[in-house]
């Protein structure tokens, strides 16, 4: 097997897809809106670092109008969001202005640079956030970078713990993390 291949498929068992629900969304970029200065139909450009079927990118550019950037080393993954946006242009519901927005790239998270970013994106597990200090490095000043379900804990020389968001998902209450980039 190629050295490639198996960094992909190792990466995929690293951190294997879940999805953020669609409420814990709508909860999520609330807060982005209210307390973050998030702003529909700006400039401002949004990540999510492990795209997984697209539910992040397609929350924030439907709803915000936002320039979306999805990143995904799973290549089914990829196939389902760009059909998923195929069957968006063809329902006719969003503009094409809209749906552009949407963007879903192959590649590893841990090579992305995340300088031209106001708002970062992650699902991820403690097991490999351990890794991610060299990506966070890269966000700009002032970037706010939100994390689902864990916190991001070591990174205190380079991001500051902002806000944390409860919400109850069944019988659980599910933790979201903001936090932003700073240059101490
Ligand atoms: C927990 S899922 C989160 C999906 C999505 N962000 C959400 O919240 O609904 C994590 C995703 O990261 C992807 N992934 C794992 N390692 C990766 C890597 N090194 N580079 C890019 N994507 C990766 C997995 O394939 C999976 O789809």
């Amino acid at each position: 097997m190629k050295v490639r291949k198996q960094y992909e498929l190792q990466a995929q068992l690293s951190l294997p897809f879940l999805s953020t629900s669609s409420k814990a969304l709508t909860h999520i970029f609330n807060v982005l809106e209210k307390r973050f200065s998030l702003k529909k139909g700006s400039t401002q450009k949004f990540i999510d670092l492990g795209a997984g079927n697209g539910n992040v990118i397609v929350h924030s550019a439907l709803n915000y109008s936002i320039s979306s950037l999805g990143i995904e080393i799973n290549e089914i993954l990829i196939d389902e969001i760009k059909e998923r946006i195929k069957i968006l242009k063809e329902k006719k519901l969003y503009s094409s202005k809209i749906l552009h927005k949407i963007v879903i790239k192959k590649m590893d998270l841990f090579q992305q640079d995340l300088s031209n970013f106001d708002f970062v994106y992650l699902f991820s597990l403690p097991t490999m956030q351990k890794y991610l200090k060299h990506v966070f490095l890269t966000a700009k000043e002032g970037a706010i970078i939100i994390s689902y379900k864990y916190p991001l804990d070591g990174f205190d020389s380079i991001i500051q713990l902002e806000y944390v968001l409860d919400i109850k998902q069944e019988k659980e209450l599910v933790k979201t993390y903001y936090y932003k980039k700073v240059n101490f």
